[in-house]
Protein backbone atom coordinates (compact mmCIF):
# COMPACT_ATOMS: atom_id res chain seq x y z
CA UNK A 1 0.00 0.00 0.00
CA UNK A 2 1.20 3.56 -0.54
CA UNK A 3 0.36 6.66 1.51
CA UNK A 4 0.59 10.21 1.00
CA UNK A 5 0.52 12.64 3.86
CA UNK A 6 0.20 16.65 2.57
CA UNK A 7 1.40 17.98 5.72
CA UNK A 8 3.87 15.30 7.04
CA UNK A 9 5.66 17.74 9.41
CA UNK A 10 2.92 18.78 11.37
CA UNK A 11 1.95 17.40 14.51
CA UNK A 12 -0.46 14.85 13.43
CA UNK A 13 1.38 14.47 10.03
CA UNK A 14 4.86 13.30 12.04
CA UNK A 15 3.49 10.93 14.31
CA UNK A 16 1.14 9.08 11.75
CA UNK A 17 3.95 9.06 9.32
CA UNK A 18 6.26 6.96 12.06
CA UNK A 19 3.31 4.93 13.00
CA UNK A 20 2.99 4.41 9.75
CA UNK A 21 6.58 3.01 9.20
CA UNK A 22 6.85 0.88 12.74
CA UNK A 23 3.32 -0.78 11.87
CA UNK A 24 2.04 -0.73 8.96
CA UNK A 25 3.52 -2.77 5.35
CA UNK A 26 3.43 0.56 3.59
CA UNK A 27 5.41 3.32 1.77
CA UNK A 28 4.50 6.72 2.71
CA UNK A 29 5.06 9.86 0.01
CA UNK A 30 5.17 12.79 2.22
CA UNK A 31 5.41 16.51 1.73
CA UNK A 32 5.68 19.73 3.69
CA UNK A 33 7.44 23.26 3.85
CA UNK A 34 9.75 21.63 6.15
CA UNK A 35 11.27 18.63 7.68
CA UNK A 36 12.45 19.09 11.49
CA UNK A 37 9.58 16.71 12.60
CA UNK A 38 10.67 13.73 10.56
CA UNK A 39 14.79 12.98 11.53
CA UNK A 40 13.29 9.83 12.23
CA UNK A 41 11.83 8.98 9.16
CA UNK A 42 13.77 10.97 6.47
CA UNK A 43 16.28 8.07 6.37
CA UNK A 44 13.65 5.37 5.98
CA UNK A 45 14.10 3.48 2.79
CA UNK A 46 10.29 3.36 2.95
CA UNK A 47 9.32 7.32 3.20
CA UNK A 48 9.73 9.66 0.21
CA UNK A 49 9.78 13.49 0.93
CA UNK A 50 10.00 16.03 -0.94
CA UNK A 51 9.78 20.12 0.29
CA UNK A 52 6.44 21.12 -1.26
CA UNK A 53 3.61 24.06 -1.04
CA UNK A 54 0.57 22.21 -1.54
CA UNK A 55 -0.85 25.63 -2.57
CA UNK A 56 1.85 26.05 -5.48
CA UNK A 57 2.49 22.31 -6.29
CA UNK A 58 -0.47 21.03 -7.32
CA UNK A 59 1.17 19.70 -10.66
CA UNK A 60 3.58 17.45 -8.32
CA UNK A 61 0.38 16.93 -5.63
CA UNK A 62 -1.24 15.34 -8.59
CA UNK A 63 1.28 13.01 -9.57
CA UNK A 64 1.54 11.58 -6.08
CA UNK A 65 -2.49 11.00 -5.73
CA UNK A 66 -2.47 9.26 -8.63
CA UNK A 67 0.06 6.63 -7.15
CA UNK A 68 -1.29 6.17 -3.65
CA UNK A 69 -3.98 4.45 -2.36
CA UNK A 70 -4.78 6.36 0.51
CA UNK A 71 -4.36 9.96 1.21
CA UNK A 72 -4.13 11.99 4.34
CA UNK A 73 -4.50 16.53 3.04
CA UNK A 74 -3.31 17.25 6.77
CA UNK A 75 -2.02 21.13 5.94
CA UNK A 76 -4.06 23.29 8.03
CA UNK A 77 -4.23 26.05 10.13
CA UNK A 78 -5.34 25.24 13.66
CA UNK A 79 -5.08 27.99 15.67
CA UNK A 80 -8.01 29.81 17.16
CA UNK A 81 -6.29 33.33 17.07
CA UNK A 82 -5.53 33.02 13.97
CA UNK A 83 -9.26 32.10 12.70
CA UNK A 84 -10.01 35.60 14.11
CA UNK A 85 -6.74 37.64 12.87
CA UNK A 86 -7.02 36.28 9.40
CA UNK A 87 -10.37 34.37 8.52
CA UNK A 88 -9.38 35.04 4.92
CA UNK A 89 -6.21 32.55 4.86
CA UNK A 90 -7.74 30.01 7.01
CA UNK A 91 -10.65 29.71 3.74
CA UNK A 92 -7.95 29.38 1.26
CA UNK A 93 -5.58 27.08 3.39
CA UNK A 94 -8.27 25.00 5.19
CA UNK A 95 -11.11 24.99 2.78
CA UNK A 96 -9.82 25.99 -1.05
CA UNK A 97 -6.28 24.10 -0.98
CA UNK A 98 -7.61 21.30 0.46
CA UNK A 99 -10.92 21.56 -1.82
CA UNK A 100 -8.52 20.64 -5.02
CA UNK A 101 -7.13 17.79 -3.54
CA UNK A 102 -10.28 16.35 -2.32
CA UNK A 103 -11.76 16.92 -5.59
CA UNK A 104 -8.56 15.00 -6.86
CA UNK A 105 -9.23 11.93 -4.65
CA UNK A 106 -12.31 11.87 -6.02
CA UNK A 107 -11.43 12.14 -10.14
CA UNK A 108 -8.48 9.20 -9.38
CA UNK A 109 -10.31 7.24 -6.99
CA UNK A 110 -8.28 7.25 -3.60
CA UNK A 111 -9.81 7.18 0.02
CA UNK A 112 -9.35 10.32 1.51
CA UNK A 113 -8.92 10.20 5.41
CA UNK A 114 -9.58 13.62 5.80
CA UNK A 115 -9.02 15.66 9.12
CA UNK A 116 -12.44 17.47 10.30
CA UNK A 117 -12.19 19.03 13.83
CA UNK A 118 -14.31 18.55 17.17
CA UNK A 119 -14.82 22.42 16.17
CA UNK A 120 -17.78 21.68 13.44
CA UNK A 121 -20.00 20.56 16.75
CA UNK A 122 -19.14 24.46 17.75
CA UNK A 123 -21.66 25.55 20.58
CA UNK A 124 -23.73 22.58 20.18
CA UNK A 125 -25.38 21.61 23.97
CA UNK A 126 -25.71 17.83 23.89
CA UNK A 127 -23.97 16.19 26.79
CA UNK A 128 -21.73 14.07 24.39
CA UNK A 129 -21.08 15.03 20.72
CA UNK A 130 -22.86 12.39 18.23
CA UNK A 131 -21.39 11.81 15.00
CA UNK A 132 -24.58 11.46 13.10
CA UNK A 133 -27.17 13.28 14.98
CA UNK A 134 -25.78 16.18 16.97
CA UNK A 135 -26.46 19.46 15.73
CA UNK A 136 -23.53 21.91 14.31
CA UNK A 137 -23.72 25.32 16.13
CA UNK A 138 -22.06 28.16 15.26
CA UNK A 139 -22.04 31.93 16.27
CA UNK A 140 -23.02 35.38 14.20
CA UNK A 141 -20.97 36.17 10.99
CA UNK A 142 -18.87 38.72 13.07
CA UNK A 143 -17.66 36.06 15.31
CA UNK A 144 -14.76 35.33 13.05
CA UNK A 145 -13.60 32.36 15.44
CA UNK A 146 -16.25 30.32 13.55
CA UNK A 147 -14.68 30.65 9.73
CA UNK A 148 -12.34 27.43 10.77
CA UNK A 149 -15.37 25.15 11.98
CA UNK A 150 -17.66 26.38 8.91
CA UNK A 151 -14.47 25.46 6.53
CA UNK A 152 -14.24 21.87 7.63
CA UNK A 153 -18.05 21.60 8.21
CA UNK A 154 -18.47 22.35 4.61
CA UNK A 155 -15.59 20.23 3.50
CA UNK A 156 -17.25 17.44 5.50
CA UNK A 157 -20.85 17.90 3.62
CA UNK A 158 -18.75 17.80 0.05
CA UNK A 159 -16.85 15.11 0.68
CA UNK A 160 -20.29 12.85 2.55
CA UNK A 161 -21.80 14.33 -1.22
CA UNK A 162 -18.98 12.89 -3.71
CA UNK A 163 -19.36 9.83 -1.39
CA UNK A 164 -23.08 9.76 -2.26
CA UNK A 165 -22.31 10.30 -5.97
CA UNK A 166 -19.66 7.81 -6.60
CA UNK A 167 -20.09 4.37 -5.14
CA UNK A 168 -16.47 3.58 -6.34
CA UNK A 169 -15.00 6.80 -4.32
CA UNK A 170 -14.68 6.33 -0.76
CA UNK A 171 -13.44 8.26 2.55
CA UNK A 172 -13.08 8.42 6.01
CA UNK A 173 -13.32 11.53 8.25
CA UNK A 174 -12.02 11.91 11.35
CA UNK A 175 -12.43 14.81 14.25
CA UNK A 176 -9.84 15.33 16.55
CA UNK A 177 -11.08 16.54 20.27
CA UNK A 178 -8.03 18.41 21.23
CA UNK A 179 -4.90 16.42 20.78
CA UNK A 180 -2.40 16.86 22.64
CA UNK A 181 1.73 15.58 22.88
CA UNK A 182 4.98 16.53 21.51
CA UNK A 183 5.45 18.69 18.90
CA UNK A 184 1.88 19.97 19.23
CA UNK A 185 2.80 23.79 19.25
CA UNK A 186 6.36 25.46 19.36
CA UNK A 187 6.42 26.52 23.11
CA UNK A 188 9.10 29.48 21.68
CA UNK A 189 6.36 31.46 20.16
CA UNK A 190 5.52 34.40 22.84
CA UNK A 191 2.64 35.64 21.16
CA UNK A 192 -0.35 35.38 23.26
CA UNK A 193 -2.68 32.76 21.35
CA UNK A 194 0.39 31.86 19.66
CA UNK A 195 -0.38 28.67 19.77
CA UNK A 196 -2.91 25.84 21.39
CA UNK A 197 -3.49 26.15 24.83
CA UNK A 198 -1.41 23.16 26.15
CA UNK A 199 1.68 24.61 24.15
CA UNK A 200 0.59 28.37 25.46
CA UNK A 201 0.94 27.48 28.82
CA UNK A 202 3.97 25.72 28.68
CA UNK A 203 5.53 28.22 27.29
CA UNK A 204 4.28 31.10 29.73
CA UNK A 205 5.79 29.24 32.65
CA UNK A 206 8.88 28.77 31.11
CA UNK A 207 9.37 32.10 29.95
CA UNK A 208 8.01 32.85 33.54
CA UNK A 209 4.86 34.71 32.19
CA UNK A 210 1.91 34.51 34.39
CA UNK A 211 -0.72 31.82 32.48
CA UNK A 212 -3.85 33.82 31.11
CA UNK A 213 -7.41 32.26 32.21
CA UNK A 214 -9.85 33.32 29.08
CA UNK A 215 -12.37 34.65 30.67
CA UNK A 216 -11.70 32.69 34.00
CA UNK A 217 -11.01 29.07 32.60
CA UNK A 218 -14.45 27.51 33.27
CA UNK A 219 -14.56 26.30 29.85
CA UNK A 220 -13.95 22.72 29.65
CA UNK A 221 -11.76 20.37 27.18
CA UNK A 222 -11.26 16.51 26.84
CA UNK A 223 -7.64 16.03 26.10
CA UNK A 224 -6.36 13.07 24.11
CA UNK A 225 -2.92 12.20 23.32
CA UNK A 226 -1.46 11.96 20.17
CA UNK A 227 -0.62 8.13 20.43
CA UNK A 228 -4.23 6.94 20.78
CA UNK A 229 -5.17 9.40 17.70
CA UNK A 230 -2.64 7.82 15.58
CA UNK A 231 -4.01 4.35 16.83
CA UNK A 232 -7.28 5.55 15.26
CA UNK A 233 -6.17 6.58 12.70
CA UNK A 234 -3.86 3.58 11.78
CA UNK A 235 -7.20 1.58 12.28
CA UNK A 236 -8.93 3.68 9.58
CA UNK A 237 -5.93 2.71 7.07
CA UNK A 238 -6.59 -0.65 7.84
CA UNK A 239 -10.23 -0.99 7.88
CA UNK A 240 -10.80 1.36 4.84
CA UNK A 241 -12.90 -1.03 2.73
CA UNK A 242 -15.17 -1.72 5.60
CA UNK A 243 -15.91 -0.51 8.65
CA UNK A 244 -14.26 2.93 8.22
CA UNK A 245 -15.78 3.31 4.37
CA UNK A 246 -17.62 6.11 4.08
CA UNK A 247 -18.24 7.13 8.36
CA UNK A 248 -16.82 10.25 10.54
CA UNK A 249 -15.07 9.30 13.65
CA UNK A 250 -14.89 11.01 17.08
CA UNK A 251 -11.48 10.51 18.21
CA UNK A 252 -11.40 12.06 21.55
CA UNK A 253 -11.09 10.98 25.13
CA UNK A 254 -14.14 11.73 26.91
CA UNK A 255 -12.92 10.57 30.41
CA UNK A 256 -10.34 13.34 30.58
CA UNK A 257 -12.63 16.53 30.45
CA UNK A 258 -11.26 19.29 32.39
CA UNK A 259 -11.94 23.14 32.98
CA UNK A 260 -8.98 25.12 31.27
CA UNK A 261 -7.96 25.94 34.98
CA UNK A 262 -7.77 22.73 35.96
CA UNK A 263 -5.30 22.23 33.19
CA UNK A 264 -3.09 25.36 33.91
CA UNK A 265 -2.98 24.10 37.82
CA UNK A 266 -1.90 20.42 36.90
CA UNK A 267 0.55 22.01 34.30
CA UNK A 268 2.17 24.28 37.34
CA UNK A 269 1.91 20.97 39.26
CA UNK A 270 3.98 18.88 37.16
CA UNK A 271 6.43 21.30 35.84
CA UNK A 272 7.71 21.84 39.80
CA UNK A 273 8.77 18.37 39.37
CA UNK A 274 11.70 19.57 36.71
CA UNK A 275 14.34 20.88 39.28
CA UNK A 276 15.82 23.10 36.20
CA UNK A 277 12.06 24.82 36.01
CA UNK A 278 10.33 24.71 39.61
CA UNK A 279 11.47 28.63 40.53
CA UNK A 280 9.59 29.35 37.32
CA UNK A 281 6.68 27.18 38.04
CA UNK A 282 6.36 28.10 41.85
CA UNK A 283 5.72 32.01 40.47
CA UNK A 284 3.55 31.03 38.01
CA UNK A 285 0.00 33.16 38.75
CA UNK A 286 -3.34 32.64 37.20
CA UNK A 287 -4.52 35.52 36.16
CA UNK A 288 -8.44 35.87 34.55
CA UNK A 289 -8.48 37.84 30.80
CA UNK A 290 -11.44 39.06 29.08
CA UNK A 291 -11.48 37.24 25.77
CA UNK A 292 -12.16 40.09 24.00
CA UNK A 293 -8.84 41.56 25.31
CA UNK A 294 -6.86 38.19 24.76
CA UNK A 295 -8.33 36.99 21.38
CA UNK A 296 -10.27 40.02 20.14
CA UNK A 297 -14.16 40.83 19.18
CA UNK A 298 -14.16 38.13 16.52
CA UNK A 299 -13.67 35.48 19.54
CA UNK A 300 -16.36 32.94 21.17
CA UNK A 301 -15.92 30.27 23.09
CA UNK A 302 -17.35 26.56 23.54
CA UNK A 303 -17.77 26.34 26.96
CA UNK A 304 -18.51 22.38 26.87
CA UNK A 305 -16.97 19.64 24.17
CA UNK A 306 -17.48 15.84 24.77
CA UNK A 307 -17.06 13.29 22.17
CA UNK A 308 -19.55 10.28 21.88
CA UNK A 309 -16.98 7.39 21.08
CA UNK A 310 -19.44 4.65 20.79
CA UNK A 311 -18.90 4.22 17.25
CA UNK A 312 -14.88 4.13 17.07
CA UNK A 313 -15.25 2.06 19.95
CA UNK A 314 -17.36 -0.12 18.13
CA UNK A 315 -16.11 -0.30 15.01
CA UNK A 316 -12.98 0.33 15.00
CA UNK A 317 -12.35 -1.32 18.13
CA UNK A 318 -10.08 1.67 19.20
CA UNK A 319 -10.10 3.05 23.14
CA UNK A 320 -8.37 5.57 24.32
CA UNK A 321 -5.27 4.32 26.29
CA UNK A 322 -3.08 6.90 27.75
CA UNK A 323 -4.90 8.96 30.52
CA UNK A 324 -4.49 12.77 30.97
CA UNK A 325 -1.23 12.45 33.99
CA UNK A 326 0.39 9.94 31.73
CA UNK A 327 0.31 12.17 28.26
CA UNK A 328 1.18 15.42 30.27
CA UNK A 329 3.86 13.80 31.75
CA UNK A 330 5.51 12.37 28.00
CA UNK A 331 4.59 16.04 26.66
CA UNK A 332 6.72 17.93 29.32
CA UNK A 333 9.75 15.24 29.09
CA UNK A 334 9.62 16.18 25.59
CA UNK A 335 9.77 19.97 25.44
CA UNK A 336 11.50 20.80 29.25
CA UNK A 337 14.29 18.03 28.80
CA UNK A 338 15.05 19.15 24.67
C1 LIG B 1 -8.94 23.87 19.11
C2 LIG B 1 -8.49 24.36 17.75
O1 LIG B 1 -9.52 25.02 17.06
C3 LIG B 1 -8.04 23.26 16.87
O2 LIG B 1 -6.69 22.98 17.13
C4 LIG B 1 -8.80 21.97 16.92
O3 LIG B 1 -9.52 21.72 15.75
C5 LIG B 1 -9.70 21.78 18.07
O4 LIG B 1 -9.71 22.72 19.08
C6 LIG B 1 -9.39 20.46 18.72
O5 LIG B 1 -8.21 20.12 18.88
O6 LIG B 1 -10.31 19.78 19.13
P1 LIG B 1 -9.71 25.16 21.22
O7 LIG B 1 -9.77 23.95 22.09
O8 LIG B 1 -10.71 26.21 21.54
O9 LIG B 1 -9.81 24.83 19.70
O10 LIG B 1 -8.25 25.82 21.22
P2 LIG B 1 -7.12 26.13 22.27
O11 LIG B 1 -6.31 27.24 21.70
O12 LIG B 1 -6.37 24.91 22.61
O13 LIG B 1 -7.89 26.72 23.55
C7 LIG B 1 -8.57 25.94 24.48
C8 LIG B 1 -9.20 26.85 25.53
O14 LIG B 1 -8.18 27.48 26.28
C9 LIG B 1 -10.07 27.97 24.97
O15 LIG B 1 -11.22 28.09 25.74
C10 LIG B 1 -9.21 29.20 25.12
O16 LIG B 1 -9.96 30.38 25.28
C11 LIG B 1 -8.42 28.87 26.37
N1 LIG B 1 -7.12 29.57 26.46
C12 LIG B 1 -6.22 29.53 25.43
C13 LIG B 1 -6.80 30.25 27.62
O17 LIG B 1 -7.60 30.30 28.59
N2 LIG B 1 -5.59 30.90 27.71
C14 LIG B 1 -4.69 30.88 26.70
O18 LIG B 1 -3.60 31.50 26.86
C15 LIG B 1 -5.00 30.16 25.54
Amino acid sequence: MKILILGANGFIGSHLSEAILSQLDAEIIACDLADHNLASCLNNSKFHFEKKDITRDLAWVTEQIKKCDVVFPLVAIATPAMYVQNPLRVFELDFEANLAIVRQCVEFRKHVIFPSTSEVYGMCSDAAFDEEESHLVTGPINKERWIYSTCKQLMDRVIYAYGKKHDDFSYTLFRPFNWYGPRLDNILNPQPGGSRVLTQFIGNILRGENIMLVNGGAQQRCFLHIHDGIQALIKMIQHKNNDAKNKIFNVGNPEENISIRTLAESLIKLIKKYPKYKALAEKTQLIEVDSEKYYGSGYQDVSLRVPSIARAREELKWNPSVNLETGLTKTLDFYLNA
